[in-house]
């Protein structure tokens, strides 16, 4: 089935995940809609690191999810890649050993080589702090620069959608700026993006909607234009 203007390009439905036998979310109902950027705001250990795996097929989960109008509910993380469903993991796992050009082309894999290569240039033009280091092992990279890519790898899928699991996590007030501006870019350029975030004023200044997360629950949803959005989320989270 296609997507259709009215469809959101992800719409999770009663979803329910866990460790093993302990169970972390229970029937989380969550879209987002083509070229919006969403946040996933919540207290530590809330579940949104869960919820982003169990969206990606990192975790096993029940409930329905639909991508681009197919149903992906029970996809592996590969299946929700291949779809255009890119997760970057919280903590900027890059391959330290490696230059930023072969972390990239690594994050090709499956491609043509020229492919691929187109794809590494498109990637590091969001970042020219990266490019510019692009023969550098990505260990003398800063920790700001790392999460740049990390995002970047993200980024030479050509994602409908990225989840971005705190990117600005660890960054100076200037980088997370800058990591966060990369989010409005693709914005621009018709790509979602579902965002986890703690610095909460910065991700409802960004983002299109909220989503908050508690308690295994989602407490809140709403759109960032609505009054009072602070201070509902702050007894959302403790309510
Ligand atoms: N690998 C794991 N095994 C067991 N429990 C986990 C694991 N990872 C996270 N949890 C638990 O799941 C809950 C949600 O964690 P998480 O999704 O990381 O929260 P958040 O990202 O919102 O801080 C927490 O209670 C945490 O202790
Ligand atoms: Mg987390």
């Amino acid at each position: 089935m296609p997507t259709s203007a009215a469809d959101p390009l992800l719409a999770v439905r009663g979803l329910s995940t866990g460790y093993g036998k302990i169970n972390v979310l229970s029937g989380i109902d969550l879209t987002v809609g083509a070229g919006e950027i969403v946040a996933l705001l919540g207290p530590n250990g809330a579940g949104k690191s869960t919820l982003l795996k169990a969206i990606s097929g990192l975790l096993p989960r029940t409930g329905t999810i639909h991508f681009g109008g197919k149903d992906m509910s029970r996809g592996d993380p590969r299946d929700a890649v291949n779809a255009g469903l890119v997760h970057v993991v919280e903590g900027h796992r890059v391959f330290t050993q490696l230059s930023v050009t072969d972390n990239l082309m690594l994050a090709g894999y499956g491609m043509s080589a020229a492919e691929r290569t187109r794809r590494v240039e498109e990637a590091l033009g969001y970042f020219p702090e990266i490019a510019a280091k692009r023969n550098d092992k990505a260990v003398t990279l800063s920790g700001g620069q790392q999460q740049m890519l990390a995002v970047a790898q993200g980024l030479v899928r050509r994602p409908r959608l990225l989840m971005l699991d705190e990117p600005s996590a660890g960054l100076s007030p200037v980088l997370v700026d800058r990591v966060l501006t990369t989010a409005a870019q693709l914005r621009e350029a018709g790509t979602s993006v579902l965002l986890v975030e703690q610095l909460i004023d910065k991700a409802l200044k960004l983002a299109d909607r909220v989503y908050a997360l508690a308690r295994g629950s989602i407490v809140l949803e709403a759109n960032t234009k609505e009054p009072d959005l602070h201070n509902r989320l702050e007894r959302a989270y403790f309510g």
